[in-house]
């Protein structure tokens, strides 16, 4: 046995600083001994000590670690592991607050429990409930260097394993040979099994037996590793880091409602930012509008088309030589953008412009948001600690401001103040960031970023470099740790941050490639190395801080391309540059799933018909009605595609107008679940399994999706097809339109005869569904429109559903309606508190499955006299109630 391990031990030395380690290898290394553990409550410490002849694979073994256990509620572990003698980078509070350990919770009555071997150290996460291990590093050991992390966990064979993106590939991770790499990436083409603009190194994992989740806390650059072993009887996902600690939350989820691990995880890094009600209305978007006419003439358009446009945008094209904060004068003049923003805000629509984080390097030329930026001396810096860190983006060689330097809030809020002003600018409703990896255009090493302006034909400003560097500064410092020991900050050298000992699977290539470098300095002593995946999730919260300054009160919408953990609460997201074509239609529903079910970003959509490359006919009129099941439902594309608005074509302009309709009818229930979402992070878009999660065959339906928890949406999903088969789980649906109930068998349906202009949608049996009776041309007149209750009653023959309504602009609204509605029995019952009344009125009941007819005595409403005529259908069992009865108060009525 032990001259095996010797042997091992060998080869694991002789692999150091190799690109690729076998990984039987790196299971060779020492691994550590757990010593002095201590039980205090609900906390176990240990000293991790190295536990032989050091491997040092990646750089020298850390000798001594620190373990730290904590049971913080019933349903968390937290699993720290630092090393005591350095202060390493960890995710700041700043960006991440911590979520507060309850302080009181036994071992005992956890629903997870840490479990340790102490030599050679292990651990491992069990349900208590029923003994079953659901992370063990057992046959792992694990590595702690200082630019090279590692743990590596057993899981069952074919684990059903989701999360871990920002990635196009399907919801359920591929287990064979599969790669989910960390770092954020200006990611044109969005190209599958390959890192994205986000990092949310979160996954849930589904078995039979109940959902629990990981979540490895750490923004460094890193590879995810799932892969089959070799005897086919498991899968391991493996860990590789090359900075900051080892820092997991075990999430316990629930042996039967999948959902509870999404509400777990928002404990963690909070819950979703509310946001308005007219933001689920449609947005309209395009690069290349290339004057203020083209926008007007897109809005009336949209009119004129009957397709209810809710919210315009406009690309970089309005700025002056793509410098944000800044109008062309020649093409986007302030005065008819003002008549712009006047118009859609008099006819209840929206206005939303973009705003990249790069600032044009522009000295001497009096622009503005330049100058003040210089003034306050934000921007990265370079190695050299003196001069800026340059890039190329749309403006050409920029600047980028830091948003851990302290005074770039201040900086940010008043360039929105200045720019966005109602006084003096343009009075945007919500803004959109993009560009926020932070991408460059330039090529590493980006020696003459005004070289490779010229070469790229953008504008390169200058043509001349800042002054040469001044001596470099060390980046090695001393900082505090929470328990006031002064430490020695962890210090690399630029070589090591731009070339670490172990290479991530980068798509760009090198880490500095096309982005900020990663030797790059931010205030507090901090370096792009780690916190490079963080700067999209910055920029979000400094630009809701900026939209709050300036419309106190309100919410707003904020669309991020790049996105960390916990940035839902700040923030939507849309998808990045997908194609025009079916492979992007198909993932986006994947992409959708993993923002809303798992990241805890739920206001989130793809490009509708596509981005990049030029759309059709048939796929934008298939994505139109796709998209408007996104939560954000927005058509925007590339400045060389061809236009492509809803109303270009006949069969598209016909497909939006039905389905907006729809999704606008369905407005107040998404509007619901966004605000049960806020409040506990329960998911707003579901797939099929977290609803049944015994049915096996839904594990890895990713082209199928619930839009809240009751619409379930099965678009066709191949060119030029007309057919589609939808797995209907063992339950009872109905028919959107038909309403017609239909029996689940736990098998596909094949329907055949879908036109291009509707996308088959079905309500589960248990939903009582608040609709509003009919679409309307934008939210504020939808807002003005009576309810209709669709009863779709279960198999057990109940249903319920919720309703919440407020102002749907405020951030703390001075009233609320909030409703539950149920039935049982043959009875409605509608109760809860009404609040918020504003004329609201209950127009129809509806109860699907109804056997027969009912005559009029029969309905007794229970607040009021109020007419009622009665219809039944008997070909779709629709008993079809219609009245006109104020919604203010509770009632209940019988219906048999
Ligand atoms: C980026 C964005 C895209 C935008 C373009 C121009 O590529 O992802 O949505 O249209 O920049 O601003």
């Amino acid at each position: 046995m032990r001259a095996r391990a010797a042997l091992w031990l060998a080869l694991c030395t002789a692999f150091a600083a190799a690109e690729y380690v076998d990984p039987q290898v790196l299971d060779a290394c020492p691994g550590y001994t757990a010593e002095n553990v201590a039980i205090n409550g609900s906390t176990l410490t240990a000293d991790l000590v190295l536990a032989g002849t050091p491997s040092n694979v990646f750089g020298n073994d850390i000798e001594k670690l620190a373990l730290e256990v904590v049971y913080e509620t019933e349903t968390r572990i937290h699993v720290k592991i630092t090393d005591p003698s350095t202060a390493r980078y960890e995710v700041p509070e700043t960006v991440l607050p911590r979520p507060p350990a309850s302080g009181t919770v036994s071992p005992d009555s956890a629903a997870i429990r840490f479990n340790y071997t102490s030599s050679p150290f292990s651990f491992s996460i069990y349900r208590t409930s029923t003994s079953e291990v659901l992370f063990s590093t057992a046959s792992h050991p694990i590595i702690f260097e200082p630019q090279y992390l590692r743990v590596k966990t057993d899981l069952p064979a074919n684990a059903n394993i989701y999360g871990l993106g920002e990635h196009t590939d399907s919801f359920r991770l591929p287990t064979h040979n599969h790669t989910r790499t960390f770092w954020s990436r200006d990611a044109y083409g969005v190209p599958n099994g390959t890192n994205l603009y986000g990092n949310h190194p979160i996954y849930f994992e589904h078995r039979k037996t109940g959902t629990h989740g990981v979540f490895f806390l750490n923004s460094n650059g890193m590879d995810i590793k799932i892969n089959d072993t070799e005897t086919g009887d498991g899968t391991t996902l493996e860990y590789n880091t090359i900075g900051g600690i080892l820092d997991f939350y075990f999430l316990a989820g629930s042996e039967t409602d999948p959902t509870e691990v999404a509400r777990q995880y928002a404990q963690v890094v909070g819950t979703p930012a509310e946001v308005p009600y007219w933001s689920f209305g449609f947005h309209n978007c395009r690069f290349g509008y290339t004057d203020f006419v083209q926008v007007a003439e897109a809005i009336t358009n949209y009119s004129d088309a009957g397709i209810p446009l809710e919210t315009m945008w406009t690309d970089i094209d309005y700025m002056y030589k793509r410098r944000i904060f800044t109008t062309d004068p020649d093409y986007f003049p302030i005065p008819r953008m003002r008549e712009i923003v006047d118009y859609l805000h008099s006819h209840d629509q929206h206005y939303i412009l973009m705003t990249d984080p790069a600032v044009a390097y522009a000295p001497g030329e009096g622009y503005g948001a330049f100058d003040r930026g210089t003034e306050l001396d934000i921007w990265l810096k370079a190695p050299n600690g003196t001069s800026p860190h340059l890039g190329l983006v749309w403006p050409g060689v920029t600047v980028y401001p830091d948003w851990f330097n302290p005074d770039t809030q201040a900086y940010w809020t008043n360039e929105f103040a200045l720019f966005y002003s109602p006084e003096t600018g343009i009075d945007i409703d919500g803004a959109w960031i993009d560009m926020n990896e932070p991408s460059s255009f330039c090529v590493y090493p980006c020696t003459d970023p005004f070289a490779q302006a010229i070469e790229q034909n953008l504008p390169p400003n200058r043509t001349t470099l800042p002054p040469a560097p001044d001596a470099p500064i060390s980046h090695d410092n001393s900082t505090a740790n929470s328990t006031g020991t002064v430490l020695k900050r962890q210090a690399l050298t630029d070589d090591e941050m731009l070339n670490p000992p172990y290479a991530i699977d980068n798509a760009a290539g090198g880490l500095s490639n096309k982005t900020a470098h990663s030797d790059t300095l931010h205030a507090n002593g901090l370096v792009e190395y780690n916190t490079h995946n963080l700067y999209g999730t910055m920029m979000s919260v400094a630009t809701r801080e900026a939209m709050l300054a300036r419309r106190p009160g309100l919410r707003t919408l904020i669309i991020t391309r790049s996105t960390f953990a916990g940035a839902g609460a700040h923030v939507g997201k849309w998808l990045g540059d997908n194609f025009a074509d079916w492979d992007h239609y198909r993932n986006s529903i994947s992409g959708v799933l993993g923002f809303a079910s798992v990241y805890q970003v739920p206001m989130v959509g793809a490009d509708i018909c596509g981005f990049a490359q030029n759309t059709t006919e048939t796929l934008c009129a298939r994505w139109a009605m796709l998209g408007a099941f996104y939560p954000f439902m927005r058509d925007h594309n590339d400045d060389t595609s061809i236009p492509q608005e809803f109303y270009r074509w006949p069969t598209v302009a016909e497909a939006a107008r039905n389905v907006i309709d729809i999704r606008y009818r369905l407005l107040d229930y998404i509007y619901t679940a966004m605000h049960k979402a806020s409040l506990d992070g329960t998911p707003i878009v579901n797939p099929l399994w977290y609803k049944y999660p015994r049915d096996e065959n839904t594990y890895g339906i990713d082209l199928q999706f619930l839009y809240g928890d009751s619409i379930l949406v099965a678009p066709v999903t191949e060119e030029n097809s007309t057919t589609v088969d939808v797995y209907l789980p063992k339950d009872t649906f109905y028919d959107w339109y038909t309403l017609a109930p239909m029996h689940g068998e736990g098998s596909n349906v094949t329907l055949t005869n879908v036109n291009f202009t509707s996308i088959p949608l079905y309500i589960r049996g248990g939903a009582i569904l608040p609709l509003r009776v009919s679409g309307a041309m934008t939210t504020t007149a939808l807002r003005q429109t009576p309810f209709e209750l669709v009863i779709a009653p279960g198999i057990d023959g109940c249903a319920s559903g919720s309703l919440y309504l407020d102002d749907g602009v405020s951030i703390t609204p001075a009233t609320y309606t909030s409703i539950d509605i149920s039935y049982k029995k043959g009875q409605l019952t509608v109760g809860g508190h009404f609040g918020y009344l504003s004329d609201l009125r209950l127009a129809r009941v509806r109860l699907l499955g109804a056997p027969h007819a009912f005559s009029v005595p029969q309905v007794q409403w229970s607040n009021g006299t109020s007419a009622v005529n009665v219809t039944y259908d008997s070909d779709n069992k629709v008993l079809d109630l219609t009245m006109d009865l104020p919604l203010s108060g509770n009632f209940s009525v019988q219906l048999s």
